[in-house]
């Protein structure tokens, strides 16, 4: 049982720079939290952090409602498992799985068992005598979990931990995972900056930059309503259409003013929100998977679009091209493969577009969600 709080927290290290910066953040026990975000953003650390490997600058870090702050790692009770994975090459698989209740002095027949129940959990039964040496790296990971597993600790961290596999091994890696935690229950937290581990393994997704924790929500909620344009960027490949253009109201309502040859009118449900921007310059941001082929629902628009590249990818075809001149990239799906240099006819779907403030990219408020999709 773990539910981790953190209040306020921020790490500076030696260098006098915020590494973290107030972050607050409750996680439910059981939770599966997701940290997403760049290189640098203050993932490790504020994972770190929580594991008591590196000490709180300020604020206050709560484990089931008891300040920790000065608890040492091991009375956490809080297991990590970092990118590498050292285990400890002359020992076995079952002596490095059992390595951490052995220096605590558990009973040998109890340590024998418990690494017998996790090994066949985690498919290494068969593997228990080996060295590390002799393992891929998939099973290497795997002995690391193992590892952990064993200490039945309250709480998993996972900073990384498939990074150094290949994609293959990664996808069933991530699968076994989400299993593991259906199984076991347990509180977890999974650092990552791979969006689709990001948004397929857990129950809700915190979005760090810069040491901040810009937003937090489940995947979906997310993808769907993101904060502002660095999140809506992050979650979305190929990145997001962000054109700067102006909010004008017409007789036909607000429309969005890309150049003097472009209107892209906004969807009706935001009608009413988006007509406080008229006259004002704003970025519109529309995902690629929101253009098609062909038209589905009557106020999906028509755009000619100018195609200057195509990356046929097998399953989808990812399109880049100019619509009034202004720079586009879609994802259409396999049967469309249009020629480079040819125009097309495409319509947008108005619903799930952004409108963000052109000087902070913070996205503009609408009160009213797009209609659920039929
Ligand atoms: N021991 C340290 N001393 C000084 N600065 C540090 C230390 N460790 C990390 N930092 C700095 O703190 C910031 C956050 O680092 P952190 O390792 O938490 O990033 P991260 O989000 O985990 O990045 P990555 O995805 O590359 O692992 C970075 O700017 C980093 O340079
Ligand atoms: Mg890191």
């Amino acid at each position: 049982m773990a539910s981790i709080e953190l209040r306020q927290v921020s790490k500076i290290y030696q260098n006098n720079q915020y590494s973290v910066r107030d972050v607050d953040l409750k996680i439910r026990d059981g939770e599966f939290v997701i940290f997403l975000g760049p290189s640098g953003c203050g993932k490790s650390t504020t994972l770190r952090m929580i594991a008591g490997l590196e000490s709180i600058t300020s604020g206050e870090l709560r484990i089931n409602g008891q300040n920790v702050n000065h608890v040492a790692p091991r009375d956490r009770n809080i297991a990590v498992v970092f990118q590498s994975y050292a285990l400890y090459p002359h020992m076995t698989v079952a002596e490095n799985m059992g390595f951490g209740l052995k220096m605590r002095g558990t009973a040998t027949g109890v340590i024998r068992q418990k690494v017998a129940e996790t090994a066949a959990m985690l498919g290494l039964d068969q593997l228990l005598h080996r060295k590390p040496g002799a393992l891929s790296g998939g099973q290497r990971q795997r002995v690391a979990l193992g590892r952990a597993i064993v200490r039945e600790p309250q709480a998993f961290l996972l900073d990384e931990p498939l990074s150094n596999l290949d994609a293959q091994l990664r996808a069933e890696m991530r699968t076994e995972l989400i299993k593991l935690h259906r199984r076991l229950g347990k509180t977890m937290v999974y650092v990552t900056h791979d969006q689709i581990e990001a948004m397929t393994m857990g129950d809700r997704i915190c979005i760090m930059r810069d040491g901040y924790l810009v937003q937090s929500g489940t995947p979906l909620e997310v993808y769907a309503n993101p904060a502002n344009t660095f999140v809506a960027r992050f979650l979305s490949s190929p990145p997001i259409n962000l054109i700067p253009c102006v909010a004008r109201v017409w007789a036909n309502g607000v429309s969005l003013e890309l150049n003097d040859t472009c209107r892209l009118r906004v969807a009706d449900y935001a009608q009413v929100d988006y007509r406080r921007y008229d006259g004002q310059p704003v970025t519109l941001g529309i995902r690629p998977e929101d253009f098609h082929a062909r038209q589905l629902n009557a106020n999906w628009q028509p755009v000619m679009f100018k195609v200057t590249a195509v990356e046929a990818l097998g399953a989808e075809n990812i399109v880049i091209g100019t619509i009034a001149d202004i720079r586009f990239v879609v994802r259409l799906d396999r049967h469309t493969l249009p020629s480079t240099g040819s125009t097309i006819t495409l319509y947008m779907d108005p619903d799930p577009l952004h409108l963000f403030d052109s000087l902070t990219g913070d996205v503009l408020p609408r009160r009213a969600s797009p209609p659920l999709a039929s």
